[in-house]
């Protein structure tokens, strides 16, 4: 029977009716096929000893006992340097994301960004009921510090995003910029997505203790290799992580997460230099190689790369066609552009080669195998 709310016959809030699904790359692919460089996850596996913790925990404890994820947070505090209080652990960033927006974003309120951005901050808002208010970056992918400063007071949003390097330009954002718009808006959240920040070192952490209106967001999917068991946190100023804490349940962090993300806080040898070979190694093979191509890129301040392959050119099929997923750019300034995300310094040579096959009107042929 039909109903007017779409079917169901349930009474859905307006906003979340009305928004798309979220959306998402290949759907219905096979992706254990394909060398994966399309959601800037690691292609390795976890470090040994996080491995074995995992096994050790599984062996000891199972999995039938609630999480505990106090011990993770005040290991989390120490590796951010903050008080214990300020920290709170999530299920993925994406989590945190939805806690921030739910409790600090008003239906019919309105979120500024510099977009395009992490798509799942767009998503959240429109279901929520809110205005997203976008500025796009420069042709040149740097932040539009201007025009967002001038968005900000025109607009006086209810809620600023910043990402920091932005996903999917890999742009840098200025920690004093950050620090002034906190300034300037003290009584607005200035949420600083921090997913990459171990790829930079850069972090607006420090200027949390003089400005509790910044909340920063933090991720084990990238450099901690973890995207599949989902550990994320949030580090503000210790009022501001009481408020978020309500709304979730402290077992959200499931048993196998605490324990990789306690073990990686204790041997952050590992992740360093997952970071120092993906930047310093495997990036500069396909950097290189484009560039000596004449291929115009952007390489970005963390583990991926974006592509423009000219207009009209399908690479991002020919790629897949390779068995290699990147993902295709659709919003305005990278619209037809790809971004790959970086993998081991072989598979960058593996991506390499496939594109010199495709500069080379080469047909698309299989040059990736699991
Ligand atoms: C900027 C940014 N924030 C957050 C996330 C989500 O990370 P998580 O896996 O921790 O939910 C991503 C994932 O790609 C991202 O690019």
């Amino acid at each position: 029977m039909d109903h007017p709310s779409g079917g169901h016959g349930l009474n859905f809030a307006a906003a979340v009716l009305a928004a798309p699904p979220y959306p998402g790359p290949w759907p219905g692919l096979d992706r254990s096929r394909f060398l994966p460089l399309d959601r800037n996850e690691s292609t390795r596996p976890p470090p040994a000893p996080v491995r074995t913790a995992i096994t050790a925990h599984v062996d000891a404890s199972g999995v039938q006992a609630y999480p505990v994820s106090d011990r993770l947070a005040l290991a989390l505090a120490r590796y951010c340097a903050v008080p214990a209080g300020c920290v709170l652990p999530t299920s993925g960033s994406s989590q945190a994301i939805q806690l921030v927006l739910r409790s600090l974003l008003p239906p019919g309120g309105s979120m500024l960004m510099a977009t395009p951005g992490f798509p799942f901050f767009g998503h959240t808002a429109t279901v929520l009921g809110a205005d997203v208010r976008g500025v796009p970056f420069a042709d040149d992918l740097t932040f539009p510090y201007r025009r967002f400063a001038d968005a900000a007071a025109d607009i006086r949003p209810d809620l600023i995003v910043l990402i920091n390097p932005n996903n999917p330009t890999g742009s840098a954002v200025d920690v004093e910029f950050i620090e002034e718009l906190a300034a300037g808006y003290r009584d607005v959240p200035v949420v600083v997505d921090e997913a990459y920040a171990e790829y930079t070192g850069v972090t607006c952490i420090p200027l949390i203790a003089r400005r509790p209106n910044i909340i920063v967001l933090r991720s084990f999917s990238k450099a901690f290799a973890m995207a599949g068991l989902r550990l994320g946190y949030v580090v503000a100023a210790e009022p501001v992580i009481t408020q978020l804490a309500k709304l979730r349940n402290p077992t959200d962090v499931n048993a196998l997460a605490v324990v990789a993300g306690e073990t990686h806080l204790r041997h952050l040898a590992d992740m360093r230099r997952h970071v120092h070979e993906t930047v310093h190694v495997a990036k500069p093979i396909l950097t290189t190689f484009l560039r000596e191509h004449g291929v115009r890129h952007w390489p970005g301040a963390a583990n991926f790369v974006v592509v423009d392959p000219g207009p009209g050119r399908a690479a991002t099929e020919y790629l897949r066609d390779c068995a290699i997923l990147v993902r295709p750019m659709v919003s305005a300034p990278v619209a037809g552009f790809l971004r790959v995300t970086i993998g081991t310094a072989a598979e960058m040579r593996v991506v390499r080669d496939a594109y010199g096959a495709f500069l080379a009107g080469a047909p698309a042929r299989r040059w990736w195998h699991p």
